[in-house]
């Protein structure tokens, strides 16, 4: 055996899991084949009267079964098996005779946690890294190995079904708090507990558990109850999903099954799912997702020599406005540096200290972190008026006002008082980087550091590097931005940099048809239909209009016509609609809610008498904006692969996951399709459809942007 090892210590087996070779422990076919192995050799060993199961790595139990095995599956036959086979095993361990111990520490995912439920008794470590779930519809599949099945008897079905139809992790706290595991504890005495409790259990003493809430159980047990947990999680699954994601319904339906027809009809469901959607397209894109994020958190950010990046322990913020205190509080609560904040006066340092602390504030109420850390971190958070300690920064970020004479005066004065090794950095969406760092005398330590809005929600940071950005600054600021819990790609300083680029022709369409007379409902529909998470005129409403506005002009002064918008939003913006933020736009909002559509928007803009156009032609000129344009971009090197492309189009714009970004999608389609269509929008509506030159060439010589 290479993965297990097993020791007997006074009556107690140690079933010891250390994949060789690999960062992390995970369910391969080999290790499939031990684990059988080894209870054969728990079950024979007649020292052995219980059994503790424990990870050699430090910070992975196991980490779910092997992504790579189950992409390589070919046919619902080899998942079948599969699935069965992994099935048969958790089964095996459950029923082993012998009671068996989980000790966990670090990640416990997927199959991971699959084979802990089958254990008899599960401790947890309250390491940060200890994260608990069953992220599997993540990946378009199901937890087939039991989970849908143990997970509801265990903790109660409405709590199992917010675990599973999300895909979620939970720190170890949290998990002990639904009764996932029975206890929780320091990682030093993890080993002790596990051995006490495996003692306790070779003894013949049995774990009584009562954490599911009492409401829960009456709820469970109640099959009229049962029915409606059901019929709510399925209504509330399908506003979320759209319809485009079959694996949260699929998992759903395999709990339900379950619960109403016994553990063993529900684990013919689970296979029989998860054989239909491990060889479907959406769970392979959602995969490739994975795996894209996972290399972006190995990718320095430069090609060639790697230099080592600044270590930041000491950040800058300057301005400390809304975005800026998104990022002072991020950056403290998830990478844990000092934070110093600089503004005019303090009146607005005070209220960015309070937008930074609200950020902690939200992690301790989630339990995140407890007091002592929350007021470990909330000491790291100062502000002046002055440049005071900006000299023991490592990087600075500047979010103050978008104008390029308040940028220059402050990227002057913060060079003033900076050390030579500070990397130096605009939070701008809109100035091109090279310009505002015309002023300073070392411009390669300057670049962009696009946070989006708001931070501590926005997965996405766009680093923008300028011709003369030196690799340092650049794998800096990359580094950092990932220790801020951000995915992270690198972009050249052109307008628009990657996301509002793309966005751009997209929203500009929305305006069109807007124009045009067609209803705000019947675009926003089309585009959540297609699967955004919200329609483009909700999005300009959330954005602000005078923020896209800018953005759009910016893009058009370097673009032309093609991105030109239109003259009505010019007139919202004058009639002071900008959105929610002035409580109203093309929407009504009442005390920051969302209500109906403001008819008088269309008599602002002077749309045209009411039009008809088919959803499908409103889609097909929307997205086509935008496919057309991150083709073009990409041609100009704005990011560096389709696979940055893809991804910061998913976290940055929210671009429908299932589709597997506009690069993926448009190799779906096909570039000749996509040519062939543009071209005939742009006879029907005008130049700005003209397929871009890259996508011709793609179409005349059968290329794509992936390998097939
Ligand atoms: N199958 C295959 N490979 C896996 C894996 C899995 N279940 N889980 C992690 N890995 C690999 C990663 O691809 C990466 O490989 P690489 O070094 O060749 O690039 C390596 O393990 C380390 O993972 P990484 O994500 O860089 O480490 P991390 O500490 O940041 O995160 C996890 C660790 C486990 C939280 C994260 O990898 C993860 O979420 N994994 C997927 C878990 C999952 O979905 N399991 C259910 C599978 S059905």
């Amino acid at each position: 055996m290479d993965a297990f090892t097993i020791r007997v210590e006074d009556g107690i087996g140690w079933l010891v899991l250390d994949l060789p070779g690999e960062p992390v422990n995970m369910i391969t076919r080999a290790v499939r084949h031990e684990l059988d192995e080894a209870l054969d050799r728990l079950v024979a060993d007649k020292e052995i009267r219980a059994v503790v199961l424990i990870s050699g790595k430090p910070d992975s139990f196991i980490a779910g079964a092997d992504i790579d095995e189950f992409v390589a599956l070919q046919s619902r036959e080899e998942a079948y098996e599969l699935v069965r086979s992994g099935q048969a095993l958790i089964n095996r361990l459950e029923r082993l005779g012998k009671p068996i111990v989980a000790a966990i520490n670090g990640s416990c995912l997927g199959g991971g946690l699959e084979t802990a439920l089958a254990c008899t008794y599960r401790v947890a470590t309250d390491n940060p890294k200890t994260r608990i779930g069953l992220p599997e519809v993540q990946l378009g599949i199901i937890p087939a190995a039991g989970g849908c099945q143990r997970l509801p008897r265990l903790i109660g079905v409405r709590a199992a079904l917010d675990i599973i139809l999300a895909g979620k992790q939970v720190v170890a706290r949290r998990a002990y708090r639904v009764g996932m595991v029975d206890e929780l504890v320091p990682s030093a005495i993890l080993e002790e507990v596990a051995y006490k409790a495996a003692k306790r259990l070779a003894g013949g003493w049995r774990p009584k558990r009562r954490r599911v809430g009492a409401a829960d159980l009456a709820l469970d047990r109640n099959p009229l109850g049962r029915r409606v947990v059901f019929a709510t999680a399925k209504k509330q699954l399908l506003k979320k999903t759209g319809g485009h994601y079959p694996a949260p319904e699929a998992a759903l339906r395999a709990v339900q099954h379950g619960m109403k027809h016994g553990i063993e009809a529900g684990l013919d469901m689970e296979a029989a799912f998860f054989a239909e959607l491990a060889v479907d397209d959406v769970s392979r894109r959602l995969v490739q997702i994975f795996f894209a994020t996972t290399a972006l958190k190995k990718d320095p950010g430069v090609e060639g020599d790697v230099p080592e990046p600044v270590p930041v322990s000491n950040l800058g913020v300057v301005g400390a406005g809304f975005m800026g205190a998104g990022i002072g509080g991020v950056a403290v609560a998830q990478a844990g540096v000092d934070v110093r904040f600089r503004d005019n006066d303090f009146e607005r340092i005070g209220k960015g200290l309070e937008g930074a602390r609200k950020i902690l504030k939200g992690r301790l109420k989630r339990r995140r972190i407890d007091k002592y850390e929350y007021r470990r971190l909330d000491s790291l958070l100062s502000g002046s008026t002055g440049y005071e300690s900006f000299r023991r920064c490592d990087l600075v970020i500047e979010a103050v006002f978008e104008d390029l004479d308040v940028k220059h005066e402050v990227m002057r004065e913060i060079e003033e008082n900076v050390r030579d090794d500070c990397v130096i950095a605009s939070n701008t969406s809109t100035i091109p980087i090279a310009r505002i760092a015309q002023v300073v005398e070392r411009p390669e330590r300057v670049l962009g550091m696009h946070f989006f809005s708001p931070v501590e929600k926005m997965p996405l940071l766009e680093v923008i590097v300028t011709d003369r950005t030196a690799p340092w600054v650049t794998v800096s600021a990359v580094a950092f931005g990932r220790e801020m819990g951000k995915t992270v790609i690198v972009v050249q300083d052109q307008p628009g940099f990657w996301v509002n680029r793309i966005l751009g022709p997209y929203l500009n369409e929305a305006g069109r048809l807007l124009q045009q007379g067609v209803t705000v409902e019947h675009i926003d529909k089309a585009m959540t239909r297609f699967g955004f998470p919200v329609g483009p005129v909700t999005l300009l409403d959330e954005v602000g209009l005078d923020v896209a506005q800018k953005a759009a002009k910016v893009l058009c002064d370097a673009f032309g016509d093609r991105m030109r918008s239109t003259e009505g939003m010019e007139r919202m913006i004058e009639d002071g609609r900008l959105g929610r933020k002035s409580g109203s736009g093309f929407y009504r909002y009442e005390k920051g809610k969302k209500r109906d559509v403001d008819e008088t928007a269309y008599e602002i803009i002077g749309a045209a008498a009411g039009s008809k156009v088919p959803r499908e032609d409103v889609t097909k000129r929307m997205a086509y904006s935008m496919l057309n344009e991150a083709a073009r971009a990409l041609d100009e090197g704005v990011v560096r692969s389709p696979r940055d492309g893809d991804i910061g189009a998913i976290f940055g714009i929210g671009f429908p996951p299932f589709l597997g970004g506009p690069l993926r999608y448009l190799d779906e389609l096909g570039a000749k399709r996509v040519a062939e269509t543009l071209q005939q929008l742009a006879e029907a509506y005008g130049d700005r459809f003209a397929p871009c030159p890259r996508l011709v060439r793609m179409a005349d010589a059968g290329e794509r942007f992936y390998p097939a």
